[in-house]
């Protein structure tokens, strides 16, 4: 009997700060990056509250779930608080928390902070 194609769930493929891992479709970025061992930052430990695992992505975007009002809150505060002028050149790069996102296809994503973050960026020529 074959599987019902709409309740089959897949694994995907997701790349966080050049860290490649597969994981089941509907699964949390950050999770993916905790098991993959990516280094995202992770202040508030994955509640949507400190916008540290904020990531731009550099393909498949689009396979990520909708923002939360939660990150689309947290995002609008973290371009607005101090030192918003640093933070002002990820405006329109399509930055997602990756703890408020879920994986629907594979996706590359690179961190906007930490050590780690800088040097996918750099390899993937984000700046
Ligand atoms: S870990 Fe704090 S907002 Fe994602």
């Amino acid at each position: 009997m074959a599987a019902n194609p709409k309740t089959e769930r897949r694994r995907v493929r997701c790349v966080i700060n050049g860290r490649e891992i597969d994981v089941w479709e509907g699964y949390r970025l950050w999770d993916a990056a905790l098991d993959a061992n990516a280094r995202l930052w992770k202040w508030c430990g994955g509640e949507g509250l400190c916008a540290t695992c904020a990531v731009v992505p550099v393909s498949g975007g689009e396979n990520l779930s909708a923002p939360t009002k939660t990150e689309n809150f947290s995002l609008a505060l973290w371009f607005a608080k101090p030192l918003a002028l640093v933070r002002r050149r990820w405006k329109g790069r399509g930055v997602r928390l990756a703890c408020q996102s879920y994986v629907r296809g594979p996706v590359e994503v690179v961190g906007v902070l930490g050590k780690a973050g800088r040097t996918a960026r750099e390899a993937a020529g984000i700046e």
